[in-house]
């Protein structure tokens, strides 16, 4: 078990707790902070022993702060290091065609990076659909292990969490994630979900950002449907890229790059798969629907994780879009994104809307 550490520097004082939740005092004004941290948690706690403090340990005094994400400044002895702002942003071939953000370490770090802005509103959507101490729940497409590890705490230590995806190194993180935050109620298994035969019956089977990706998610949640015991709940979020909200004030590169998602995701996967969900799950026999969108409006200040997530994510979709027509080759310098993004704010306070989530839940009768 991780025990709670207090660390103070910069006019902040940190507390990273037992559940590697992350508290941040800044004057007198206290928050409770979910932060991505990319790779191995134990690095903050090294860098903390080796600097003094977390403060120190991240070099940007800027970057604890709301929402925000910590970066490690450098590799440990003998692991591989990551750097920012780096890379052409060409992916690996993915193992399945489908999944359109590829499989590179980039793309995990993106999901990291969504993850800090996304989870509390997936917390959320966990709680109302009922995920609790005891529960056995399967999570489909699980990445980096986000939203199950979210589960497994939720589920306790009485209840368990099999999280399955096709990529081995995203699981391989996802693992050691577990580890380090003591959670031995997870299991990982490498493989296609349209394959996977689980043997057993589960509780819950959730998901996020999944079936978007999915050639057939009908067919996929008649198998969910097939997975859950009598009354068991099927949860999910999903984009819905029908309609994307406009910055305020105006930001035409922001708003040029969210036409770009809609016009990409519409075009390559099930653009509209958010507002497709309850019919979905409705003709796979699931009855009890609770449906709800919604999307985070950030505020655009200088210091806001809203641009790098929005530079990497177009990075992560570059090469496919062009390849789509969706872009012209030349239309962005990919390098430059985040911070154009985050001039064409400044000293604004530019409300920054970010892509529609839907989740919803529903229960085999
Ligand atoms: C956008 S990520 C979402 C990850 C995680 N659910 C989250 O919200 O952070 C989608 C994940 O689904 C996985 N995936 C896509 N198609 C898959 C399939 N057919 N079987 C298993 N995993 C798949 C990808 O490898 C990727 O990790």
């Amino acid at each position: 078990m991780f025990l709670p550490k207090t660390f103070r520097g910069g006019g902040y004082e940190v507390t990273i707790n037992g559940d590697r939740s992350i508290n941040v005092k800044q004057g007198d004004l206290p928050g409770k902070y979910s932060m991505a941290i990319y790779g191995d948690f134990d690095h903050i706690d090294k860098f903390c022993k080796k600097n003094g403090s977390l403060y120190e340990a991240v070099k940007d005094k800027n970057l604890i702060k709301t929402g925000d994400v910590l970066y490690h400044p450098d590799a440990l002895p003998g692991e591989p290091s990551i750097p920012r702002g780096e890379g052409t942003g060409a992916s690996e071939p993915p193992p399945q065609a489908s999944y359109v953000m590829g499989h590179d370490d980039r793309e995990r770090r993106r999901l990291a990076l969504q993850a800090s802005i996304l989870n509390p509103l997936t917390e959320q959507l966990l709680r109302r659909a009922g995920i609790s101490s005891g529960m056995r729940v399967l999570d489909l497409g699980c990445g980096i292990g986000e939203v199950s590890l979210m589960a497994a705490r939720l589920v306790g230590r009485h209840g368990t969490v099999t999280a399955i995806d096709i990529d081995q190194a995203a699981l391989a993180t996802a693992a050691d994630r577990a580890r380090e935050q003591a959670l031995g109620n997870l299991q990982f298994v490498q493989g296609s979900i349209d394959q996977y035969e689980p043997g057993r019956a589960f509780d819950a089977v959730i998901g996020r950002h999944i079936l978007i990706h999915l050639r057939d998610p009908l067919a996929m949640l008649r198998r969910v449907y097939e997975c859950l015991s009598p009354a068991g709940v099927a949860v999910f979020q999903e984009y819905d890229f029908s309609t994307v909200h406009l910055a305020y004030p105006p930001c035409p590169l922001l708003d040029r790059l969210m036409a770009v998602f809609r016009d990409f995701f519409g075009a390559i996967t099930h653009g509209n798969i958010g507002t497709q969900l309850l019919h979905l799950l409705l003709e796979a026999g699931f009855r009890a629907t609770d449906c709800r969108a919604e999307y985070p409006i950030m505020d655009g200040g200088p210091d806001s994780p809203f641009y790098e997530w929005i530079a990497e994510s177009f990075r992560s979709i570059a090469q496919r879009a062009a390849a789509a027509g969706v872009i012209k080759e030349s239309e962005f310098d990919i390098n430059a994104l985040e911070q154009q993004l985050r001039q064409e704010a400044a000293s604004r306070n530019v409300s920054t809307p970010g892509p529609t989530m839907v989740g919803c839940f529903a229960r085999k009768p």
